[in-house]
């Protein structure tokens, strides 16, 4: 996933598309087969993705939507998260404009079987449509979000993971060892209340893809334990891994 390290800083939810731009048949193969090579979380989950054209879901923008479809195992959104990320990542570095979209749904079902999980709506985009400057958009803070004395160019980076409603749900305890990583079940957030760890928990999963394609970057070797206690601690956290460092 080392790859897709730069894309961190130009990848931006993407919302308004060129009608004169279009993606083309040879970019739609390069996305199908990128597909193919994504790093699963958990590779016991049976995942599989469809592309149809905008006007087979709901959504209000994009030209296309990557499907995403999943077996309901344990831990399967946190896999969705994950996998869907490099995915999001990888479009921005061949100009390829993605927001994620759980408001929309498809039509009709091309699950063959498996649970529809959440949407990528994408379309061609310009150089110019991605982020110039990361440091612009909207984050919560270090001293909000994590704890302990690390890297602090890490700790930096990881914050700009995308998340549903820009919730940013987790939250980390960091130290030259360990890391722990925790969901926070109470974040504010126009998500209604009921969806809340639904939508958080595929934000896990890409804060998981983000934090190991910076840790990589900084040449750290990782140690996950994915936890499935499910338990809340004092603050209404739930710890969801654990990395040896
Ligand atoms: C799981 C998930 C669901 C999302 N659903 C929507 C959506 O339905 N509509 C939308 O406009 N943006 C959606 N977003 C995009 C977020 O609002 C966006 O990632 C966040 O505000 C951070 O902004 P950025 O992606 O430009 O960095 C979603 C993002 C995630 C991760």
């Amino acid at each position: 996933m080392n790859e897709l390290y730069n894309m961190i800083y130009k990848r931006k939810s993407i919302r308004k598309f060129d009608s004169s731009l279009s993606v083309s048949d040879e970019e739609l193969e390069l996305i199908k087969s990128q597909f193919e090579k994504v790093i699963p979380l958990i590779p016991e989950i049976k995942i599989k993705f469809e592309i149809v054209k905008k006007s087979e879901t709901t959504a209000k923008y994009g030209e296309y939507a990557l499907l995403f479809y999943s077996e309901n195992k344990d831990n399967y959104l946190l896999n969705a998260g994950y996998v869907l990320e490099q995915m999001d990542l990888f479009m921005a570095s061949i100009n390829i404009g993605v927001c994620w979209y759980g408001m929309a749904k498809p039509k009709s079902d091309f699950g063959s079987g498996l649970d529809y999980v959440i949407m990528l709506v994408f379309g061609k985009s310009k150089e110019t449509d991605f982020r110039t400057d990361f440091s612009n958009c909207k984050r919560k803070s270090e001293a909000e979000l994590f704890s302990g004395d690390f890297d602090k160019e890490i700790l930096n980076l990881v914050r700009y993971a995308p998340s549903a409603c820009n919730s940013q749900p987790w939250r980390a305890s960091f130290d030259d060892n360990k890391i722990k990583i925790y969901r926070n079940t109470k974040v504010k957030s126009f998500i209604p209340f009921v969806k809340l760890p639904y939508y958080n928990s595929l934000d896990m999963g890409i804060f998981l893809c983000y934090l190991e394609i910076i840790l990589n970057k900084h040449e750290y070797k990782l140690e996950r334990t994915i936890i499935n206690k499910n338990e809340k601690d004092s603050l209404g956290w739930i710890e969801i891994a654990e990395y040896k460092l």
